[in-house]
């Protein structure tokens, strides 16, 4: 049987989706499908890289304001990821756009997790925008990534109501424990070879499906 799926997540802040995939593929997790070969931020004060470090996680810092250009950036990522020996690479709250050279590279083997259930909501402030358009459920999504931000086949998706009296942050809250809970979930999916592009859609086998409905509000 093959190993376990070599993983590089890249990060830029403070890495919370960074622990929940310690804690569920870390090095304490006996036979866990995935392994963290490298944390790789683009920011050498990432509060996420004391999380990897703490972990007992390789750790490599590219900081891309060492860079002439995108591409030079990219590069060096690149090569770093591919030194850990990861095969494949999960973005965690990194917030550089990539080249296109690089998402072409990776493709198939690059996720993103972005916090919106998507194609709602893609960019910055989504917490905001999700209150400001009214809309009763937002969420998080898991998804291959593609040339256009926050684009590509959708692997997993998680809902959250949004309460009247909530502001950004309680928002924001509630779908960050989301998060937390779908990154892992995804990242096994694709580990345990359950998912797979066809016509840039992703088809999940093996695992359960959500049933019934939720509603929000809730009939009484
Ligand atoms: C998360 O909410 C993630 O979905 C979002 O940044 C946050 C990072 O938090 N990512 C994006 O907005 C990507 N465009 P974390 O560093 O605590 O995981």
């Amino acid at each position: 049987m093959a190993g376990p799926l070599r993983v590089a997540v890249l990060i830029s802040g403070r890495g919370s989706n960074l622990q929940a995939l310690i804690d569920a593929f870390g090095p304490k997790v006996a036979d866990s499908p995935v392994k963290i070969a490298l944390v790789l931020s683009n920011r050498p004060d990432a509060p996420g890289l004391e999380r990897a470090a703490k972990a007992g996680l390789k750790t490599e810092i590219v900081d891309h304001k060492a860079f002439q250009s995108r591409e030079d950036f990219d590069v060096a990522m690149d090569r770093e990821i591919r030194a850990a020996g990861a095969e494949f690479v999960a973005l965690a709250g990194f917030m550089r756009l990539l080249t296109p050279q690089f998402v072409t590279a990776w493709k198939d083997k690059l996720v993103n997790i972005h916090p919106a259930l998507l194609p709602a909501f893609p960019g910055l402030n989504t917490h905001k925008r999700a209150l400001e358009a009214g809309v009763r459920f937002h969420g998080a999504t898991v998804h291959f990534v593609r040339h256009e931000t926050d684009s590509g086949p959708i692997i997993a998706q998680a809902a959250v109501p949004v309460l009247s009296g909530d502001d950004e942050s309680t928002l924001a809250a509630r779908v960050l424990q989301a998060e937390h809970r779908l990154y892992p979930l995804a990242l096994r999916l694709i580990a345990e070879d359950k998912v797979r592009v066809e016509d840039e859609r992703t088809i999940v086998s093996g695992a359960p499906s959500a049933d019934g409905a939720l509603f929000n509000p809730a009939p009484s």
